[in-house]
């Protein structure tokens, strides 16, 4: 992503800054407590447990979790992302979280119960020694959250249009349980749906965020050529534009820390 877009900052801190509010209100569209990743957290968390969110971004998880637990440290080099999270936090009087602006490779942070980090991994440089300190963050459980497809299996076909070739895959759980196998450490796995709430209230928003993600420059060309394909790309109705997809597929990766090797 940076190599193709080095205007847009790097993808650890940088990038997301300017991203943060529509990165916001897109999580604001998707029910969290329905979310599967959330339930699971749930599930291996209690009122006295102590959490670590790498990659906390606008906090959804952070936000959700925190109201069941003892306390959560939220950790993203994103200065605008972690400034929608501590906002939100005061206005819903959540009091027992921090936030920590930094990389996690970069983060000092104390022992947790449990550390989790969602939809992160793919955009970290080196997922070793990530991995590897995250398993030594937690106590009792670490949780990834990640994509079980490839994004391109959606831009692909306007991929090709733009750039003439079919984009190399991005990263999926499947090579983070690559790399955790390399560690010695093996994960449980499920995978699950979850629904892409995402909406377009305008075909100008929806050229904003393909573009975006393309990698197009913005011309008015490009855009108009865009909003052109988007015009018969995207089903819904005027007002509620929508993906093609209507879930897409994600996996949990779970294990008991302390096995790194
Ligand atoms: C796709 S967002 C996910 C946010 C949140 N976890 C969620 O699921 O809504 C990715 C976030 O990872 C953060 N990030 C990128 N590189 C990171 C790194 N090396 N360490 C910690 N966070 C990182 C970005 O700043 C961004 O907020």
């Amino acid at each position: 992503m940076e190599r193709l877009s080095p205007a847009a900052g790097s993808v650890s801190g940088t990038y997301w800054d300017s991203r943060a509010d529509r990165y916001a209100a897109s999580m604001k569209l998707t029910n969290t407590d329905r979310d599967p990743f959330l339930r699971r957290l749930r599930r291996v968390t209690h009122a006295s447990s102590t959490a670590i969110d790498v990659g906390a971004g606008t906090g959804r998880f952070t936000l959700a979790l925190a109201a069941g637990v003892d306390h959560v440290t939220a950790v993203d080099p994103s200065t605008a992302m972690l400034a929608i999270l501590q906002r939100d936090a005061r206005r819903l009087g959540a009091t027992n979280l921090t936030t920590v602006t930094s990389t996690w490779e970069q983060a000092r942070t104390a022992q947790v119960d449990v550390a989790f980090s969602a939809f992160v991994l793919t955009l970290v440089p080196d997922a070793g020694p990530f991995l590897r300190k995250l398993d030594a963050a937690a106590r009792h459980h670490v949780l990834l959250y990640l994509g079980a497809y490839s994004a391109d299996a959606v831009l692909d076909p306007l991929w090709r249009h733009f750039h003439g070739a079919s984009r190399a895959p991005g990263p999926s759980f499947l090579d983070a349980l690559a790399v955790l196998r390399e560690l010695g450490i093996d994960a449980r796995v499920d995978v699950v749906e979850i629904a892409n709430q995402r909406r377009f209230a305008t075909l100008d928003l929806a050229v904003d965020y393909y573009r975006d993600g393309l990698f197009l420059s913005d011309t008015p060309d490009v855009s108009a050529e865009l909003a052109e394909l988007l015009r018969y790309w995207l089903p819904g109705r005027t007002g509620a534009l929508r993906s093609p997809l209507r879930t897409v597929p994600a996996a949990i990766v779970q294990w008991k820390p302390g096995l790194a090797s």
